[in-house]
């Protein structure tokens, strides 16, 4: 059994009350003899067992309070640390030796914080530099495939540098925010959107990829008159990312439902797969910045950065919302973009 330290304070308290007791017993007996208790009188000697009992009794438990007060705010301190909540600070404590220890503590999540500041802010600078270039090289290539004489091979060459030019800015993009949802720079423009017109473009937009894949696609009927409060652009960012997962996370012949249905004073948008489905052990650790699972044969060739649900879930709590999913092995897994629903539309 795992005991908490309160418990083993008490624990020490009646240990330490046992043995100044018997420490007692004998001083009185070594004073006076083997008749000490009768030698004091039976009263007096109960009287001042009982007091001495009492007041170490006391000044154990305060003791040991005082020293794992501090000890306790020190682990709890670690932990929050070990979670990234580096804005923490442990309180001083009267013993030195604990105090030393929780400053120095906190001067090295302080310096941590100042640290991991340095990281969104270099990430965000080199990837906002990079985004500019790219979209012109992207620009030029696409100008260039639309002109006449190329050879056929020199075409093919020529998408295959699109290709890969888009998928660079889509990472390059990805890193900008998730560094700007990090130092919480990210700039939202929200208002009240058409859920079912929202989602008709998203579907359509995803519709060519799905059946690229030899997938089938639904939307499912959604309520007339639903809308959502958020920024169009960034509600399209993190479906794009739950349907591009859903594509390539799917099995051959597989299927993907797309749906709405209003949740107390939100909107939970539902994005329903027949992939292989995610172990429940794992199904939190794949919101974390650079998580991927390790791969099946169905997925081992599927590429990703493991950002897309990180930067999604980011996304959704920017906007008073969040990323949830449930999944079964085997079956398929359903992420759920829940979002606050907005007013008239
Ligand atoms: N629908 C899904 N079915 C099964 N596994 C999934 C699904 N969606 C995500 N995963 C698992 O979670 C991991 C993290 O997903 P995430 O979208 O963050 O990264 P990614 O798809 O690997 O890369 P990218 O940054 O390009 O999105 C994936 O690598 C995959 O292992
Ligand atoms: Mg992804």
């Amino acid at each position: 059994m795992k005991l908490k330290s309160q418990d083993n304070l008490v624990l020490f308290a009646v240990a330490a009350c046992a043995a100044a007791l018997e420490a007692l017993i004998v001083s009185l007996w070594a004073a006076g003899g083997p008749g000490g208790a009768f030698l004091l009188g039976m009263d007096r000697f109960l009287i001042l067992s009982h007091a001495y009992l009492f007041a170490a009794c006391a000044a154990i438990y305060l003791m040991g309070r005082r020293i794992i007060r501090p000890i306790d705010a020190i682990l709890e301190g670690i932990t929050l640390y070990g979670q990234g909540r580096l804005t923490h600070r442990i309180p001083h404590s009267k013993i030195q030796e604990l105090d030393e220890l929780a400053r120095n503590l906190n001067r090295m999540a302080a310096r941590l914080g100042e640290v991991d500041a340095m990281k969104n802010d270099l990430v965000a600078n080199v990837s906002h530099e990079l985004r500019s270039p790219l979209s012109a090289m992207e620009s030029y290539v696409k100008l260039l495939l639309e002109e006449e004489g190329f050879s056929k091979r020199a075409r093919e060459n020529l998408r295959r540098v699109d290709g890969n030019l888009v998928r660079l800015r889509l990472m390059v993009e990805e890193l900008l925010d998730a560094a700007q949802i990090e130092s919480k720079t990210l700039k939202l423009e929200t208002h009240t959107l058409d859920l079912c017109r929202l989602l008709r473009d998203v579907v359509s937009l995803y519709e060519p990829l799905a059946a690229e894949h030899g997938l089938r696609f639904e939307l499912l009927p959604c309520e007339k008159g639903l809308t959502l409060f958020a920024d169009p652009a960034k509600v399209r960012q993190v479906l794009g990312n739950l349907l591009d997962n859903a594509v390539k996370y799917n099995r051959p012949g597989g299927s993907i439902a797309i749906s709405a249905k209003p949740e107390g004073s939100a909107m939970s948008i539902s994005v329903r797969d027949s992939g292989g489905g995610i172990p429940a052990h794992l199904l939190d650790s794949i919101f974390e910045r650079f998580r991927r699972l390790p791969p099946t044969p169905g997925t081992a060739k599927v590429r990703g950065a493991g950002l897309g649900l990180a930067i999604s879930r980011g996304l959704a709590h920017a906007m008073g919302g969040t990323v949830r999913v449930r999944s079964e092995e085997g079956v398929g897994s359903t992420f759920e973009l829940i979002l606050p629903a907005g007013g008239e539309p």
